[in-house]
């Protein structure tokens, strides 16, 4: 495995046998596997999971990891092209990643969208300038739409609930935030869900759309796997019959950066807070997702995230097994 950038550029059986792995590496551990093996970590954008969770990963097969982020002690980092360097930064990413990558036998490379220019962000031009710049075998750790390794520790936990892929249902939710948040995380669920055979709903109020390339993109997936992809304002409808509700907020497609109109009209759902009335008539199991970090008593209520329904830790403890398997199968672990 060369990359890892996308969960759709991966088969569901291939999927299906990274997820195996990472359960039997869960079971049956391999301190040895990597023994040498070095993950270089570049964080663009902040952290709490996905950095500690590769960091455990590489420690838990026998490896290495070192993290360089542009809030840590290093020069400052210039990421603009082009740019005449006369003002604080002292290193360009054009000699800093190559170099960072140099240490490594792998890079995970993780940089938020821009969330200036929607086109931009689609094409991934951010992330895409970075991997041109090294030749290693590289992991994407979040960039402007997509995370795929969320995506295939989320199927994981799917899984691990039992749930049918053919005939799952699975609502993909807006929910209230006081910031526009990227749209990395539901892409990469919408895009999950439906390569996974599921029914996906993508309930969101007007204004909050996902971008019709990404619904494309699913709808493809969905139909190659037997699932389908809808798209409702209607709680109730979306609702019924859930396995899953996967809460993420997002930024107004209709008004993609420019942070005032998009504040304006998020703040029309202050209601859109995850709470047991939204599971009248789902089914009595249906289960709360959230990548986190997740806002209490903004995004979900307290009672659904302490309670039965909600799978956060097991979804998050997924991340490091899951990524556990991609490193196994990309820097070629032996038992
Ligand atoms: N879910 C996730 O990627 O968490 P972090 O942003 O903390 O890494």
């Amino acid at each position: 495995m060369k990359a890892f950038n996308d969960l759709a550029d991966f088969s569901s059986e291939e999927i299906s046998s990274l997820i195996e792995l990472a359960g039997r590496l869960d079971a049956k551990p391999e301190p040895e596997a990597l023994k040498g093996k070095v993950l270089s970590l570049l964080f663009l954008s902040p952290s709490l999971r996905t950095l500690a969770s590769f960091q455990a990963a590489m420690t838990r097969l026998g490896g290495g990891s070192f993290v360089i982020s542009p809030d840590m002690s290093i020069h400052g980092l210039e990421t603009r092209p082009g740019i005449v360097m006369d003002g604080t930064a002292a290193e360009h990413i054009r000699e800093a990643v190559p170099v960072i990558a140099s240490y490594g036998d792998a890079i995970g490379i993780r940089a938020f969208a821009e969330r200036k220019n929607i086109e931009t962000d689609l094409e991934e031009s951010e992330f895409s300038a970075l991997i041109d710049l090294i030749d290693t075998p590289y992991i994407n750790m979040e960039s402007a739409m997509n995370h795929p390794c969320q995506s295939l520790a989320d199927w994981k936990t799917i899984d691990d609930l039992g749930i049918p892929a053919n005939g799952g249902r699975f609502v993909l939710s807006w929910a209230y935030h006081p910031k526009a948040l990227p749209l990395a995380v539901p892409a990469a669920s919408l895009h999950m869900a439906a390569q996974r055979g599921m029914d996906v709903t993508v309930l969101r109020p007007e204004g909050f759309e996902l971008p019709q390339p990404l619904m494309q993109k699913a709808a493809a997936a969905a139909e190659a796997s037997g699932g389908s992809v809808v798209e409702t304002d209607d709680r109730r409808e979306a609702m019924q019959d859930a396995h899953v509700i996967y809460a993420k907020s997002w930024s107004s497609t209709r008004h993609y950066g420019d942070r005032l109109a998009d504040q304006k009209l998020r703040e029309e759902h202050l209601d859109w807070c995850v709470d047991e009335p939204w599971f009248d008539n789902a089914r009595e199991d249906c289960r709360f997702m959230h990548c986190l970090p997740v806002r209490r008593g903004v995004v979900v209520a307290d009672g659904i995230l302490d309670g039965p329904r909600s799978v956060v830790i097991a979804e998050a403890r997924n991340r490091m097994l899951a990524q556990m398997a991609v490193l196994h199968q990309m820097l070629g672990g032996s038992s």
